[in-house]
């Protein structure tokens, strides 16, 4: 179906494939920005070279751009170019005002753009299928076309839906608790099967007007309605994981338009998005010992993150900030952990100046980093970055577990999950099956939270707090540790 007069469309259709030849240059300008997008996700597998790899993005972006612009007919130059410019002030705006715990939401908010916008590509295409190229010798949209389209605009529907849900439960504009609709998954269910069911439909129509152009904006609604429903039933706690797995279906969505647009560098940059995006999120479900498949349907594992359970009254030691300065001066080696504490607290400024009189006494102090503390990938490593602690006293699990053994003191501040040992032995535990810190391997442990009541992301009592070598510090992370460098010699 299109909007335009017959012999327009003929007119644009064949500018459109005349533009589709392939351009040896282009083509190479492609594969240069999609090599540096590869360099640029590489480089952001650790924190040591995330900069770096920001602007191999940055500079394959740059060249993606530019050859579109000048090898694609454009509409008009100074239009793209101002809603570029408006666009890159307000991103600039954001980036520089935004508080690294608000990073969640702000990434929930920027995929939804972009499933956005592949829902706004699809549906131009849809009005306007000759300006596309994508108009058969019938007069109909090609049936691949549709499929692309079809395919782009139901995941860059449910992207949309999912991702304002996910921000406004994240940022509390709603309430991060699982709302669980009764039968949901049955009403999932049938909501994905008419998607899917539409788009074979739209697929294989074959007419030449508008008749079965229903199909296209009845499967687009219903993408819309199951983005919303699917989640919905997620808990504000396993919106990270749901982050990245959409950030998954931003990706296939543009990869999808990117065919319809045949533009190569967005199949490819949308290729990569997606399928780092679903890598991502299955290491993080690893490591929370959670099931992805529970994850994306939205609702199955929602009960794991329980409100507390009641517990049995045990014996536990607490100590002050003079009695934790005292001990840390006598050590030699001490191992920190951070945990989603830490960031509540926002303690790392405080925690890098006690490493630094630490140092200066003649004590070695490191980090270690389980791959899901806190509550994003990367949220502490982000965290200690920010207060300048370097990236050669930061490691992760597997390269620092062997160490306690070795360590005088654990110093376990805001962390909890991370460090219980029933994910070692406890087959009944939620978290059972979760690489932990050997922490109890450790001379001491210290333990800062502000209270025995409170309790870590899984709900579960933890008996680190009633080693004979741990010391309970109950206070807020921030205050305590500012109280261990005033109580310091
Ligand atoms: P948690 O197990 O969530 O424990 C946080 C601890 O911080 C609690 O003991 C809490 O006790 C304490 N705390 C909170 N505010 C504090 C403050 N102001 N000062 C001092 N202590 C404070 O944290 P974790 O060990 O980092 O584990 C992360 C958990 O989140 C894991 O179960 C993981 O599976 C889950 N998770 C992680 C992610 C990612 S991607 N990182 C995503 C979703 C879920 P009090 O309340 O008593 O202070």
């Amino acid at each position: 179906m299109s909007i335009l007069p017959a012999d327009r469309v003929t007119d644009l259709s064949i500018a459109a494939d005349a533009a589709h030849a392939v351009n040896p240059w282009v083509a190479l300008a492609y594969l240069a920005a999609g090599v540096l997008f590869i360099l640029a996700l590489r480089g952001l597998s650790s924190p040591a070279t995330s900069q770096r790899g920001n602007r191999f993005g940055m500079a394959g972006m740059l060249i993606a751009v530019v050859t579109t612009l000048v090898t694609h007919e454009v509409a008009s130059l100074p239009e793209i170019l101002g809603a570029i410019a408006i666009g890159g002030a307000i991103g600039w705006i954001i980036a520089r005002r935004i508080a690294m715990t608000a990073m969640p939401q702000l990434v929930a908010a920027f995929h939804s753009l972009v499933g956005l916008a592949a829902v706004l590509v699809a549906v131009a295409a849809f009005l306007n299928p000759g300006a596309f190229g994508i108009l058969g010798m019938d007069g109909n949209i090609l049936a691949v076309s549709r499929v692309e389209m079809a395919l782009g605009a139901a995941i860059g529907a449910i992207t949309f839906s999912g991702s304002v849900i996910a921000f406004a439960k994240l940022n509390g504009n709603m309430s991060g608790a699982p709302i669980m609709l009764p039968g949901r998954h049955v009403i999932n269910l049938g909501t994905l099967v008419s998607i899917l069911g539409a788009t074979a439909l739209y697929a294989m129509s074959n007419d030449a007007g508008a008749g079965e152009g229903w199909l296209f904006w009845a499967l687009l609604a219903a993408a819309f309605v199951i983005g919303f429903l699917l989640i919905i039933p997620i808990g504000g706690a396993d919106m990270p994981v749901v982050v990245s797995m959409l950030n998954s279906y931003s990706g296939w969505a543009a990869a999808a338009m990117g065919f319809t647009l045949h533009n190569t560098a967005m199949i490819v940059t949308g290729a990569l998005v997606g399928s780092s995006g679903a890598i991502l999120s299955y290491i993080m479900c690893r490591a929370m010992n959670r099931s992805f498949i529970s994850v994306i349907a939205g609702g199955f594992g929602a009960d794991a993150a329980v409100a507390g359970e009641a517990r049995e009254q045990r014996p536990y030691k607490t100590g002050s900030a003079a009695d934790a300065a005292f001990m840390l001066e006598q050590a030699e080696k001490v191992i920190i952990i951070p945990g989603y504490g830490m960031a509540v607290a926002q303690a790392q400024h405080a925690l890098r100046e006690m490493t630094d009189v630490l140092e200066e006494k003649g004590v070695e102090v490191k980090f270690a980093i389980h791959p899901v503390a806190g509550r994003m990938p990367g949220h502490m490593n982000v965290l200690l970055a920010e207060a300048q602690v370097p990236y050669d006293k930061v490691f992760e699990l597997e390269d620092i577990n062997s160490e306690f053994a070795q360590a005088d003191v654990a110093f376990i501040i805001g962390a909890n999950d991370v460090v219980n040992p029933a994910a070692k032995t406890d087959k009944t535990s939620p978290i059972y099956g979760m690489p932990v810190f050997d922490v109890d391997k450790a001379k001491q442990v210290f333990f800062i939270k502000r209270s025995m009541g409170g309790v870590g992301y899984a709900g579960v009592d933890n008996d680190v707090f009633y080693m004979d070598q741990t010391m309970m510090l109950l206070a807020d992370a921030k205050k305590m540790v500012e109280d261990i460098v005033k109580a310091f010699d």
